[in-house]
């Protein structure tokens, strides 16, 4: 298989290009490098089958020839991360929305098969749960940034649907919880790498709000697990899949849990939504998963509790990445 992932040198997409190029598979990234880094994949540079190309989805002739060569497209490029949406609205919209329409089109264009990770976020603040695939979303107003990037998100979904229903062309959608694991960034508002750094450093682990909200972490090698047979499915195609953990966790005991694994100083430190964000920033206080349709197609169980989970993450950042040698010029 040629594979082409864009947003290759982010988070997720790191680990999957390593994981399709341990299965034997053709592997190119396109990332232009804003949130993701060249340090995520400097070790598997110079790779026979691999090929990394800095540039945006925005690049309408770049991602027709990408595009054209591969034979499925994993669309991971997004901006994401809840501090960069608040800082550069306008940018992760664009991105969002017309970065997957150019990716979208070109799929089109080259009939080629295209799986999209879409988010959580999608379900607003619905607390119902667990969340369900046809459970409806429930959302505040478009002006503020946390629901724009929702909306953001449900188009990519909507345009990768219709791309299917009217035009036949392969899409498969998930719909990806909070995912954790080596290599996440803290910079922009993930919470795990962020309470990690925070206690290895012995500096407070800052709690937004009052710390009750939970969430449910899932590993990242159990996501490229996923994604790798999802997109081989035939019956993945033109459907919508949650994928995340049911193991649900208060970000306060998360914070405890964190500073135990570690064995840190570090104090609790609560600060309101609007210091850490802006005035009237909307959390949701719950968000857990109904996985039971991705389990029932692909045997889909996660593999790793959160303990371990959090030890992976320690583990890596207490081996931080090597200064690679300079990025490829664009
Ligand atoms: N990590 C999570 O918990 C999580 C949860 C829900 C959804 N997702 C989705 O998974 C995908 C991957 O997220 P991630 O966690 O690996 O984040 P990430 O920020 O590490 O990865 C996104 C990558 O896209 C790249 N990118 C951004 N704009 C681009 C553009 N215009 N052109 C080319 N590349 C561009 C970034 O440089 C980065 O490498 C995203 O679509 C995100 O919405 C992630």
């Amino acid at each position: 298989m040629q594979a082409l992932i864009t947003g290759g040198a982010g988070f997720i997409g790191s680990h999957l290009a390593e994981r399709l190029l341990q299965d034997q598979h053709e592997v190119t990234l396109l990332d232009n490098l804003s949130t993701g880094r060249y340090e995520n994949i400097a070790h598997l540079d110079g790779h026979p089958r691999l090929r990394f190309v800095v540039g945006t989805i925005l690049n309408e002739s770049l991602v027709d020839k990408l595009v054209e060569r591969c034979e499925v497209v994993f669309h991971l490029a997004a901006a994401v991360g809840v501090e960069l949406i608040i800082q550069k609205p306008l940018d992760s919209l664009m991105t969002n929305i017309r970065g997957s329409e150019v990716v979208l089109e070109m799929a089109h264009r080259y009939r080629k098969k295209v799986l999209i990770a879409s988010t959580s976020e999608i379900y607003g603040k619905n607390i119902n749960g667990p969340l369900r695939e046809d459970t409806d979303r429930v959302l505040g107003s478009p002006l503020k940034s946390r629901w724009s990037y929702s909306t953001s998100k449900a188009v990519d979904e909507i345009l990768a649907y219709v791309y299917w229903k009217e035009k036949g062309v392969p899409t498969v959608i998930v719909r990806l919880f909070n995912t954790v694991g080596p290599r996440q960034s803290g910079a922009y508002g993930m919470v795990i790498p962020r309470f990690v750094s925070q206690a290895l450093k012995g500096e407070p682990l800052m709690v937004h709000g009052s710390g009750k909200q939970s969430r449910c972490f899932l590993h990242v090698t159990d996501v490229v697990n996923a994604l790798v047979k999802l997109i081989d499915h035939p019956k993945a195609v033109g459907d919508v899949f949650n994928l995340g953990s049911q193991e649900e966790v208060t970000i306060e005991a998360l914070a405890t849990l964190v500073i135990r694994l570690t064995n840190s100083s570090s104090r609790i430190v609560r600060v309101p939504y609007e210091e850490a964000y802006e005035e009237g920033f909307e959390d949701m206080p719950r968000r857990v998963p109904d996985t039971s349709k991705v389990r029932e197609l692909i045997g889909f169980r996660p593999t790793m509790h959160l303990e371990e989970i959090i030890q992976s993450v320690v583990e890596s950042m207490r081996q931080p990445l090597p200064t690679p040698a300079k990025p490829p010029s664009p």
